[in-house]
């Protein structure tokens, strides 16, 4: 059996709530392999949560996530996650390399020291996210768009077929954003499925495959031509939006 024929992800009625209003409500979603996907909606839209439900860190009231086929539960291997930097402590005295050695931990028992294929494999990653010169820096002397970049090493030594990433992009400057951008089509390249929580629509268009508009429910998923429109994007900016024109051209930036 191949996974080929098998979505890399199902989002099935999902409902998840933290107190007594949904975040995400009814939202049922089905991601290809080998597809960036962007996730786009305003604030508190459920974009961050719809990313933990189908890493499994929030349960849902109804619905269920399945990873290739399997319950999240039982797929954990299979799913890396990219947090959103301020999420991370950049004091911790931790070098580029253990950071992405960190990525092997997961495949490793705590009895067990990590081999020269989980060096390897951090390295290479590494490589893939054109770090690999800085192996011995701190992560605290480092750009937010090199250590956003390292993060996204680790997840690749992981191994995990699916990348999930929360706003990527913030906070880092265009030349870095493109340098984010390139190593996320080369993961795509090299056969990942990765779903990148965005929050600029001017280069939606441009970025991703497939995109899905959250406001706590579903209101688009394809490929950016069809999300894109006007009458749904007013419908979820309620007018906070004022560059429609550009943004439905279907050209993006
Ligand atoms: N841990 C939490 N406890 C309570 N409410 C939360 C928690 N996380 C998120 N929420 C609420 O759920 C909604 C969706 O949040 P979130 O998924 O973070 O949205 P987004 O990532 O689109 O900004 C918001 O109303 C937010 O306030
Ligand atoms: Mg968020």
């Amino acid at each position: 059996m191949t996974t080929e024929q098998i979505p890399a992800i199902e989002v099935r009625h999902l409902t998840v709530s933290y107190g007594e209003r949904p975040a995400l409500l009814d939202v049922s979603v089905t991601i290809e392999p080998d597809q960036l996907v962007g996730v786009i909606g305003p604030n508190g839209s459920g974009k961050s949560t719809l990313i933990k439900a189908i890493l499994g860190f929030v349960r849902p009231d109804v619905g269920e996530v399945l990873i290739a086929g399997q319950n999240v539960d039982r797929a954990k291997g299979l799913v890396a996650y990219v947090p959103q930097r301020g999420a991370v402590d950049w004091d911790f005295p931790i070098t580029v390399r253990e950071v992405a050695l960190m990525g092997r931990y997961q495949q490793v028992p705590w009895y067990r020291s990590l081999r020269k294929i989980d060096r390897e494999a951090a390295l290479e990653a590494l490589d893939m996210v054109r770090m690999s010169d800085f192996a011995e820096r701190q992560i605290g002397q480092l750009s937010g768009g090199q250590q956003q970049r390292v993060f996204l090493a680790r997840a690749l030594a992981q191994g995990a077929d699916i990348l999930l990433l929360d706003e990527p992009f913030a906070g880092v400057d265009a030349a870095t954003e493109r340098a984010i951008l390139e190593v996320l089509e080369r993961a795509k390249s090299a056969g990942k499925t990765l779903v990148v929580v965005h929050h600029d629509l001017t280069t939606a268009a441009e970025y991703f495959d497939k995109l899905i508009l959250l406001k706590q429910r579903l209101y688009a998923y394809g490929p950016p031509r069809a999300v894109l429109q006007e009458e749904l994007l007013s419908q979820v900016y309620e007018g906070r939006l004022r560059v429609f024109a550009d943004l439905t051209t279907g050209k993006g930036a």
